[in-house]
């Protein structure tokens, strides 16, 4: 609980609106230092430091950074800050509060890896964050710092940005790049991958908002000091979302590794409701449920997959034992009935039959097999579906019948008394 927040640290104390505020406040000293470095040092140095994708995949940055520096160009960098995900809030709160820092993240990055344009895709129902960072780019411009300097440095960069209009899938990244391109949202296969075919068939880097404003502190304090937060095979300083039935529900910033017990007793301060830990959402929707006999695992990206569990992009959303637990599975699978965007049978297909058994389940009705034809359809989506959304569209549900002893001969959940009025707000 000593821990001082880096990536948050400006959030409250700079004008998000000014320039001149952002620099009183540090900004530029990282872009500063990479310039001073150069492109293959800041590289060495996100690979060195070991720098996980914050988007929810966990994917080496380093490895991607890499990837595309040695691509030839044209190339392009993508700030996916899409954050469609229930749950996840901090994109936002970052875009809203320190909106310079993502596009100094994002000149860092493109410099890296030798890209000359820009982009970043914000969640069109995130109008302030939109505005401020399109502010943040305008003020750039007009200080001369975008277009053919970035900095003191003759570089040309352009950055855009550019608004989703509201579909889950199009926080993917190949959909992503389909939406900028002015198509629908539909996944590629990959691969292959957008390190090669990415934007408009070109190299493209494609990094989450707290990805990318990570390699503010890293090149300015280097990989050694960035390990010494958090486990090494996942270190750093990161974003955790609380919500649900949590007394002090916000954005905390902690080290990577810090226990799920801090997070919701000494960061949240306990449980609402009943006041008793039923369940933890861990990831969004796409995430998996855990209990209260997890409390002592460490909340990083391997420590998590042991135990059968995701970080993903940092959600832990708490249901106290008063919660229609039913209720909350139905929601789930509501919404990926919904955002399913059809382009793979798995999926398109897998995400109704789903919601139809949990329909069944939430009013008691549940038919004789019900129960093997969902973990069927489940594993169906998880290993044929043809992107993370059908992959993850059963991870919560699954977790849930596994964790919360689901008894289908009472159709009850043990771990959950009577629902609290939840359920209504829920349907
Ligand atoms: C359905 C779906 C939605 C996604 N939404 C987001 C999102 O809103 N923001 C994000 O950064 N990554 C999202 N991702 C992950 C991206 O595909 C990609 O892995 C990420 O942008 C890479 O950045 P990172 O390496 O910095 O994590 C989503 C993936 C899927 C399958
Ligand atoms: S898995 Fe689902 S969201 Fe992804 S391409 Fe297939 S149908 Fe679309």
């Amino acid at each position: 609980m000593s821990y001082r927040p880096i990536l948050t640290a400006r959030i409250g104390k700079v004008d998000p609106t000014s320039l001149d505020d952002y620099v009183a406040h540090g900004g530029f000293q990282a872009l500063k230092r990479a310039l001073a470095l150069g492109p293959d040092a800041i590289i060495d140095i996100v690979t060195q430091a070991n720098v996980l994708g914050r988007g929810g995949a966990a994917f080496p940055a380093g490895i991607k950074w890499k990837a595309v520096s040695t691509e030839p160009g044209p190339k392009y960098v993508v700030a996916n800050a899409d954050e469609s995900e229930p749950g996840t809030f901090k994109d936002r709160i970052i875009m809203e509060g320190d909106p310079f820092s993502l596009v100094e993240g994002v000149i860092i990055a493109s410099y890296a890896v030798g890209a000359h344009q820009a982009y970043i895709y914000i969640r069109g129902e995130y109008p302030l964050a939109i505005t401020r960072v399109q502010n943040a780019v305008d003020a750039c411009y007009q200080a001369g710092m975008l277009g053919e300097r970035i900095l003191d440095r003759r570089y040309p960069l352009d950055i855009e940005v550019r608004r989703g209009a509201g579909a889950y899938i199009c926080g993917e990244e190949t959909a992503l790049f389909e939406s900028i391109e002015g198509k629908r949202g539909f996944p590629r296969i990959k691969p292959p991958f957008p390190t090669q075919v990415g934007l408009f068939g070109r190299p493209t880097l494609i990094n989450n908002v707290e990805t990318l404003i990570n390699a503010l502190p890293l090149v300015q304090h280097g990989p050694d000091w960035f390990r010494t937060m958090g486990p090494l095979d996942s270190p750093g300083p990161k974003l955790y979302c609380l919500s649900g039935r949590i007394r002090r529900p916000g954005l905390v910033e902690a080290p990577m590794g810090t226990t799920l017990y801090d997070l919701i007793y000494n960061y949240g301060g306990g449980v609402t409701g009943s006041g008793e830990l039923g369940g933890v959402l861990l990831g969004g929707a796409a995430g998996t449920f855990v209990t209260a006999d997890d409390l002592d695992v460490f909340m990083d990206f391997g420590s998590l997959r042991e135990i059968d569990a995701a970080l993903g992009s940092g959600v832990v959303i708490v249901f106290d034992t008063s919660v229609d637990m039913k209720a909350v599975l139905r929601r789930i699978a509501r919404f990926f009935a919904h955002e399913s965007c059809g382009k793979c049978y798995p999926c398109q297909l897998g995400t109704q039959r789903q919601l139809e058994i949990i329909e069944r389940l939430a009013a008691d009705r549940l038919r004789p097999g019900d129960l093997q034809l969902l973990s069927e359809v489940g594993q169906t989506m998880t290993d044929a579906s043809i992107c993370g959304l059908g992959q993850t569209a059963h991870s919560a549900i699954r977790t849930a019948l596994k964790r919360f002893d689901f008894d289908p001969s009472t159709g009850h959940f043990a771990r959950f008394g009577p629902p609290s009025g939840v359920q209504e707000a829920l349907a």
